[in-house]
C-alpha cells in the first residue's frame, strides 16, 4: 500500500475541554488510486489531510507511507525528516491556489524542483505548464491570471517534483462550475497517465463520485 492510516485519533483543546475530531480513522490508498474524503464543515477533513502530510501528529494511531522503496511512519519521525519527506514525495493543491505573488508562473512551478535538487528545474516547470495548456503564460505573475489559470499553475507546481500522490483540499472550491470541472478533468488526466494517486477533499458530490474509495467523516452525531 502507498498509504496506510491505522486507527488514528486527534483531539483539540477548546474552552478547556478536549474535543475529539478524528476517532479510530483507518484507510488505505494504493498507488495510482483516488481516495475522496467528504463530510460537513468541521468534520475533520483538513485535519486528516494535515496528518497525512505530517504537518500535524496524531494522538494515537499510525500513518505509514511506502514511497520509493522505503517506509515512512510519520508519527515516529522528527519534524525535519517529515518536512523532507513531504517536500520530496507529496504534492499539494489548495482551494485558494497559494501561488507566490512575486514569482512568475514558471518560477512558482520550478521552485520545488529546485528545492529538491532535481536537474533542470526550469525545463521541468516549462514542460508541466505546457502540458496544462499554459505554455504561453509562463512569464505571467499570478495576479494577472484567471482563477482557473492560477489553479492550473498550482497543479503544475504540485507535480513538478514527480510526487507519488497529490493531496488536494477543495481544489475547485473557488472556481465556477465549468472552470472547476475543466481543471479537475485535466488533473485527473495527468494523474492517470502518470499513475499518481490523489487524496481529494471535497463537498462536491459530483467530484466525490468516481473515486476508487470514499471516506465520509463525521457521520455520527
Ligand atoms: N489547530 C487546531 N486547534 C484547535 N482546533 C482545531 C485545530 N484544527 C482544527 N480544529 C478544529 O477541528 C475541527 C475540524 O476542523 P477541520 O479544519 O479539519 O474541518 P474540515 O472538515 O476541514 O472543515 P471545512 O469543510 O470547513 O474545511 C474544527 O472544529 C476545528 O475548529
Ligand atoms: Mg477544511
Amino acid at each position: 500500500m502507498l498509504l496506510e492510516v491505522q486507527a488514528v485519533a486527534r483531539a483539540f483543546a477548546q474552552g478547556g475541554r478536549r474535543i475529539p475530531v478524528l476517532e479510530q480513522v483507518s484507510l488505505e490508498l494504493a498507488a495510482g488510486q483516488r481516495l475522496t474524503i467528504t463530510g460537513r464543515s468541521g468534520s475533520g477533513k483538513s485535519t486528516l489531510l494535515n496528518l497525512m502530510a505530517g504537518l500535524d501528529l496524531p494522538d494515537a494511531g499510525r500513518i505509514i507511507w511506502q514511497v520509493a522503496g522505503r517506509s515512512w511512519n510519520l508519527a515516529e519521525l522528527d519534524e525535519t525528516t517529515r518536512t523532507a519527506f513531504r517536500r520530496r514525495h507529496l504534492g499539494f493543491v489548495f482551494q485558494f491556489f497559494n501561488l507566490v505573488p512575486t514569482l512568475t508562473a514558471l518560477e512558482n512551478v520550478a521552485l520545488l524542483a529546485e528545492l529538491n535538487g532535481l536537474d533542470d528545474p526550469f525545463g521541468r516547470a516549462r514542460w508541466r505548464l505546457q502540458r496544462l495548456g499554459l505554455g504561453d503564460r509562463e512569464d505571467a505573475f499570478p495576479d494577472t491570471l484567471s482563477g482557473g489559470e492560477q489553479q492550473r499553475v498550482a497543479i503544475a507546481r504540485a507535480l513538478v517534483h514527480e510526487p507519488a500522490v497529490i493531496l488536494a483540499d477543495e481544489p475547485t472550491g473557488n472556481l465556477d462550475r465549468e472552470t472547476g470541472d475543466a481543471v479537475f478533468a485535466q488533473l485527473l488526466e495527468v494523474l492517470a497517465e502518470e499513475d499518481r494517486a490523489l487524496v481529494l477533499v471535497t463537498h462536491d458530490p459530483e467530484l466525490a463520485a468516481g473515486g476508487d474509495a470514499e471516506l465520509a467523516l463525521g457521520r455520527t452525531p
